[in-house]
C-alpha cells in the first residue's frame, strides 16, 4: 500500500493527554495531587505540555482521568476571585500568568474507569476525537520549548497519513521500559526513519534496535478500530504499541522522527528531580543565581 491510499493533508488540532494513571512511584506525595500537578519550578508537568501542544497549534486537548484527579482540569479553568486579588494588587505579572492556564486550548475531560493501559486510555478518546488525526502527549514526559517536536510530526502526519512517532537512542539495558521499534532509511531525510517493527518493552536481547518510543504520536483515527481488537500485551494491559503494530501490518505507513533535542522525563523521583534542577537552572529571572548556589552546594556541603 502507498502512502497515497491514507487521509492526507490536514494537519491535526486535538491532542488526548492520557493522565488517569495512580503515580505509585510518588505516593504518599500523589495520595490526593495527581502527579501532572507535581511543580517544575512555577508551573506543574501538565502545563509545559499543555503548552507545547498549544505551540504546535493544537487547540483542544482532551485530559484522560481518573478518580481523585479532577484538579488536573481546574489548573485549566479561570479564576476570577484569585484574578480580581491580583488585580487589586496591581501585580500584572502574576494576573497574566494566571489567565494564561485558561487561554492554551479548549480543554476538555473523560474518565478511565479502569486503568487497562494506554491503548486503553486512548481508546476512551475516541467519540471526542471523532474522524480525524489526533495527536496523543503522555502525562509525565515534555520537551525543550526551544527545540519542539510536535510541530514536524504534525506536518509529516499530514502528508503520510500514517503513523508519526518519536524515537530517542537508549541504552541497551534500557530497551525494556519503552516500546522499540525496528526501522529502515525513509525519503524524508536523515532524521526520519520509516518503521517496519514495533514491539513494547523488551529485553535487551529481544530488542531490534535502541531507537525508544517516546511520549508524542500523531494518530490516525483508524487506530480507535486497531485498540478495540487488541488483546492485552505488556503488564497484561492494552498497548498503544500492539494497535500500532497492528495498522503497521495491515499497512498504515509509519515513520518516527529521531529527536536529538533534550527529554525531560518526571515519571520518576530522579527524573522528576532532575527536570526541576534543569529547568531551575534555565531560568531567565533566578537561573544565574540558583546555578552559583547549586554549584557551590555540590562542591561543597552536599553530603549525606
Ligand atoms: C509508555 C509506552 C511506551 C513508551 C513510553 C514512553 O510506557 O507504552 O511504548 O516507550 O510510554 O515514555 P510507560 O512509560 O507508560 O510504561
Amino acid at each position: 500500500m502507498t502512502t497515497q491510499e491514507h487521509e492526507t493533508g490536514r494537519r491535526a488540532v486535538k491532542a488526548v493527554i492520557p493522565a488517569a494513571g495512580l503515580a505509585t512511584r510518588f505516593l504518599p506525595a500523589t495520595k490526593a495531587v495527581p502527579k501532572e500537578l507535581l511543580p517544575v519550578v512555577d508551573r506543574p508537568v501538565l502545563q509545559y505540555i499543555v503548552e507545547e501542544a498549544a505551540a504546535a497549534g493544537i487547540t483542544d486537548v482532551l485530559l484522560v482521568t481518573g478518580r481523585g484527579k479532577t484538579s488536573m482540569v481546574d489548573h485549566f479553568d479561570r479564576r476570577p476571585d484569585v484574578e480580581a486579588r491580583l488585580e487589586e494588587k496591581g501585580d500584572k505579572e502574576r494576573l497574566a500568568a494566571v489567565r494564561r492556564t485558561s487561554e492554551l486550548a479548549d480543554i476538555y475531560t473523560c474518565r478511565q474507569g479502569e486503568p487497562l493501559g494506554l491503548g486503553h486510555a486512548v481508546g476512551v478518546a475516541a467519540s471526542h476525537v471523532g474522524d480525524n488525526a489526533f495527536a496523543v502527549l503522555l502525562g509525565d514526559e515534555f520537551v525543550e520549548q526551544d527545540r519542539p517536536l510536535l510541530p514536524a510530526m504534525l506536518d509529516l502526519q499530514a502528508r503520510t497519513g500514517g503513523i508519526v512517532l518519536a524515537f530517542i537512542e537508549v541504552a541497551p539495558e534500557e530497551t525494556s521500559r519503552y516500546g522499540i521499534a525496528s526501522v529502515k532509511e525513509s525519503e524524508f531525510g536523515e532524521d526520519i526513519v520509516e518503521v517496519t517493527g514495533l514491539v513494547e518493552k523488551p529485553s535487551p536481547a529481544e530488542a531490534p534496535s535502541n531507537l525508544a518510543v517516546v511520549g508524542r504520536y500523531v494518530l490516525p483515527a483508524k487506530i480507535f478500530e486497531a485498540i478495540n481488537n487488541t488483546k492485552p500485551g505488556s503488564g497484561g494491559e492494552i498497548q498503544l504499541t500492539d494497535a500500532m503494530a497492528q495498522l503497521l501490518t495491515e499497512g498504515t505507513p509509519v515513520h518516527g522522527i529521531v529527536y536529538r533535542g533534550h527529554r525531560y522525563d518526571t515519571g520518576m523521583p530522579l527524573g522528576y528531580l532532575q527536570t526541576v534542577v534543569e529547568i531551575a537552572a534555565k531560568r531567565p529571572d533566578f537561573g544565574a543565581e540558583f546555578r552559583q548556589w547549586l554549584g557551590e552546594f555540590v562542591a561543597g556541603g552536599a553530603k549525606g
